[in-house]
């Protein structure tokens, strides 16, 4: 193989790579080296600030299949004819720790999807999990921060942790969840993601229905018990990043298939609950599962920085035919993303080639820093004009629909929408298997028990009394496990029923 030089960064060949130019063999060093400041200023420059949430993922390219017509609820070109295929991109996440944390932690995973379609990029940035901590926008960043490090510690606390979660009981579904062992998932490939929210599908005709999307593993669920995910944590802190790496590269593609549940409006009048809450899910056997398609993942981006790092997904990147619903989290993190990744990566974040949409971008947007797409040339900056045949397009024009409501205000803790514990009874008595329930037990025993401080008793009861109005048994297990006094639970309990 002919051998190339080294250059710097304006491309003039380097002829001292490791050296520096000094003043005799012992120093100092002369100003005019400048590639030796090129080399550590670039150096300096190297880290990009971490996403302030799910820091820690991995990530892949893989292809999507329609194999179901579901034309009947979209329009969306993608899903148009069986057999249309996209590129896509998933990265998976934990979400509280930082960059270099262990991906065996107890932690919801992030399922962030990119399909690149001719309608445009479409994310669904969804979890493991079908449903959420919290269901209204303005508690996101007080809730992170119990997940986060104490500010004075700068140690974990499982006290911050549950005194909120005993204080937000609407927690208690997802916090069931999390205690399960589908806590500790089986590195990346053996879990299901959810887009959690429900959206909206629109057909040809205008017609709306509310969709929630699910992508089940066909590699089946696997999770670690407790005690695995800590030994892992210490033996392999990279475990879900290698086994994803390792598993693409013997061509093992780990695949997902795309499934739906619709609702319609009558529908959604007459649901038990309000359709549009994250922290409930829609029965399967009201809301059965539809086919769409699958998608597997099939290579590993040549660079982890350029593709995985800089990747930005926003709940805001819907296509032609899906479209948002009222849900509120939805609606508060439809302003959040671009706004996070604008400060993470840049303005143009979306002129890289990881989140450009592989399709023409045309408007009227110019200028800012690292602009990299030509930045319209010499064609218009301004709209209307007379020179090009841009225009706003008829053919996506959606449909105005009707408010349940003409009052605006603030409806804090939403009427009807208080009950925190029938779901999580469900999955915890219908649901999960024997082993099931002992695992939950004993990993929410386990950290319950790293509840320290003045407030100890205080938050564990508080937090033992929404066991107990789940199910007497569950909370049972839970009070004997942390040696509760049950006298005490039974003085607590009145006065925060
Ligand atoms: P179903 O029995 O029809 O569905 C139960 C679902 O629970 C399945 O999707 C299954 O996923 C999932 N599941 C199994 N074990 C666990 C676990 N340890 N943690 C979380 N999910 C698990 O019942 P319903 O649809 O009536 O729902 C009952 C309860 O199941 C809900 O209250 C909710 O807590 C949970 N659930 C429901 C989902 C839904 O969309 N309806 C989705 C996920 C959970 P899998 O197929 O992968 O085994
Ligand atoms: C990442 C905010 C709720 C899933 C992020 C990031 C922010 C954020 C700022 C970092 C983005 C970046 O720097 O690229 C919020 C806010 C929420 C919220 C304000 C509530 C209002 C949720 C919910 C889910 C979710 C409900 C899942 C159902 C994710 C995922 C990522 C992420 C998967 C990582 C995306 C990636 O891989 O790059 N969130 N989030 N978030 N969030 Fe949220």
């Amino acid at each position: 193989m002919k051998k190339k030089s080294i250059t710097t960064n304006s491309g003039c060949p380097v002829n001292h790579y490791e050296d520096s130019q000094s003043v005799g063999p012992r120093g100092p060093l002369l100003l005019q080296d400048f590639f030796l400041h090129e080399k550590l200023a670039q150096f300096n420059r190297e880290r990009i600030p971490e996403r302030v949430v799910h820091a820690k993922g991995s990530g892949a390219f893989g292809k999507f299949v329609v194999t179901h017509d579901i034309t009947q609820y979209t329009r969306a070109k993608l899903f148009s004819k069986v057999g249309n295929e996209c590129k896509m991109l998933l990265r998976f996440s934990t979400v509280g720790g930082e960059k270099g944390s262990a991906d065996t932690e107890r932690d919801p995973r992030g399922f962030a999807l990119k399909f690149y379609t001719e309608d445009g990029n479409w994310d669904c940035v969804g979890n493991n999990t079908p449903v959420f901590f919290i269901k209204d926008p303005k508690k996101f960043p007080d809730f992170i921060h119990t997940q986060k490090r104490h500010p004075k510690t700068n140690c974990k606390s499982p006290t911050m942790m549950w005194d909120y979660w005993s204080l937000n009981p609407e927690s208690l579904h997802q916090v069931m969840i999390l205690m399960s062992d589908r806590g500790t998932p089986y590195g990346h490939r053996f879990m299901n993601g959810y887009g959690s929210h429900t959206f909206s599908l629109v057909n040809a005709n205008n017609e709306r229905v509310w969709v929630k999307f699910h992508f089940k593993s066909d590699q089946g669920i696997k999770n670690f018990n407790d005690a695995k995910a800590e030994e892992m944590k210490g033996k392999d802190p990279d475990f879900a990043q290698r086994d994803l790496v390792e598993a693409i590269e013997r061509g093992e593609y780990p695949r997902w298939n795309m499934k739906i549940q619709v609702m319609n409006d009558e529908q959604a009048k007459a649901f038990p609950w309000n359709p549009f809450d994250l922290t409930k899910v829609w029965p399967h056997s009201d809301f059965p599962l539809i086919d769409v398609g699958y998608f597997e993942l099939n290579e590993i981006p040549e660079n982890y920085f350029q593709d995985i790092e800089q990747s930005a997904f926003a709940p805001a990147n819907l296509i032609d035919g899906i479209g948002f619903s009222p849900d509120k989290m939805l609606q508060g993190r439809i302003l959040a993303y671009p706004d996070a990744h604008r400060y993470r990566i840049g303005a143009n974040y979306e002129q890289l080639p990881v989140n450009r949409c592989p399709f023409a971008v045309k408007n009227y947007h110019r200028d800012g820093a690292m602009r990299m797409d030509g930045n319209g040339g010499g064609n218009p900056n301004y709209y209307p004009n007379s020179f090009d045949d841009l225009h706003e397009d008829e053919a996506y024009k959606g449909q105005p629909y009707e408010l349940e409501s003409n009052i605006a205000g603030y409806f804090d803790r939403n009427e009807n929408d208080n009950d925190h514990y029938s779901q999580p009874k469900a999955l915890y008595e219908k649901v999960m298997s024997d082993r099931d329930r002992e695992n939950l037990v004993s990993n929410i025993v386990g950290a319950m028990s790293g509840i320290s401080g003045p407030k100890k008793d205080e938050i564990i009861l508080r937090q033992l009394c929404h066991w107990f109005r789940c199910s007497e048994k569950l909370g049972m297990g839970i009070a004997r496990g942390l040696g509760v006094d049950m006298n005490k639970l039974m003085e607590f309990m009145p006065s925060h029923s």
